[in-house]
């Protein structure tokens, strides 16, 4: 545990720009932080693109358990962030602690749950157990799937006010998800802690994207993402060569 980057030090790198990944299992967690990427986030996005959900809704604090353990056990020194599923914090204080409290002794350093200032308050009891929180304003995946939706968020007022919340409930870092850019620029320069941008602008403190997105890996990919490989077409391709090799050797028989 020592030997991790800590909560506090991602914190101080405010004003600096990074970069951020989602990682589900121990390789890809061990790859990322090959490529040098320190800060890696279990995201729930594991529902979409390796459970084959179709939202995050069905994610479950088992399975988030299950994937950070992963994660953290691939990996020796990068801060690893779970994500807080659906239905794990919202109902009260004690389920937020309670449920961030299981994800830590499955291997994460820091939680991240979705919300702005309606939740502060489940990010302050978090914090006071001595668990570092990331917050996610801007679209939530979460709630966009029960109806929010996943338009990009161009309510300046309310998305400053959620920002400047989650801070002041004792978060260390902001993730941005589809805010417009001028606002991400905007409360980037408002808060003291570093902000996390997806979709959001090239202001943001750091960036995050899904693995498998930028990749190549992925069927659907927002379009804001800019594959760095094409991997999935390269696994097609040697998987086909695989199979091509094995069907053109002859079956071996007893009377030959
Ligand atoms: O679940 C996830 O992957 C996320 C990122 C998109 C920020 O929350």
């Amino acid at each position: 545990m020592s030997a991790r980057l800590r909560a506090a030090a991602i914190r101080d790198r405010k004003g600096t720009h990074f970069a951020t990944v989602t990682a589900y299992d121990a390789t890809f967690g061990r790859l990322a932080e090959a490529a040098g990427i320190d800060v890696l986030l279990v995201g729930d996005s594991l529902g979409n693109v390796v459970l084959g959900y179709e939202s995050t809704l069905s994610v479950t604090l088992a399975d988030m358990e299950r994937h950070t353990g992963a994660v953290a056990r691939g990996t020796a020194s990068a801060h690893v962030i779970a994500d807080l599923p659906f239905m794990s914090y919202e109902p009260a204080d004690a389920d937020a602690v309670r449920s961030a409290g299981r994800l830590i002794t499955a291997g994460a350093h820091s939680v991240k749950l979705e919300g702005g200032a309606a939740r502060a308050p489940r990010i302050a009891a978090i914090v006071a157990a001595d668990i570092p929180v990331v917050g996610h304003i801007g679209v939530q995946p979460q709630t966009a799937a029960l109806g929010g939706g996943f338009k990009r968020r161009d309510d300046r007022e309310q998305l400053l006010a959620d920002a400047r919340a989650v801070a002041a409930a004792g978060a260390f870092a902001l993730v941005l998800e589809m805010v417009a850019p001028e606002i991400a620029r905007e409360i980037t320069a408002a808060l003291e802690i570093p902000t996390i941008g997806i979709g959001s602008g090239p202001h943001c403190d750091a960036q995050i994207i899904v693995i498998y997105d930028v990749l190549g890996l992925s069927a659907k990919p927002p379009p804001f993402v800019h594959p760095y490989a094409q991997l999935g077409d390269a696994v097609t391709a040697a998987l086909r060569a695989y199979a091509h090799d094995i069907v053109k050797v002859p079956v071996a028989r007893a009377d030959t």
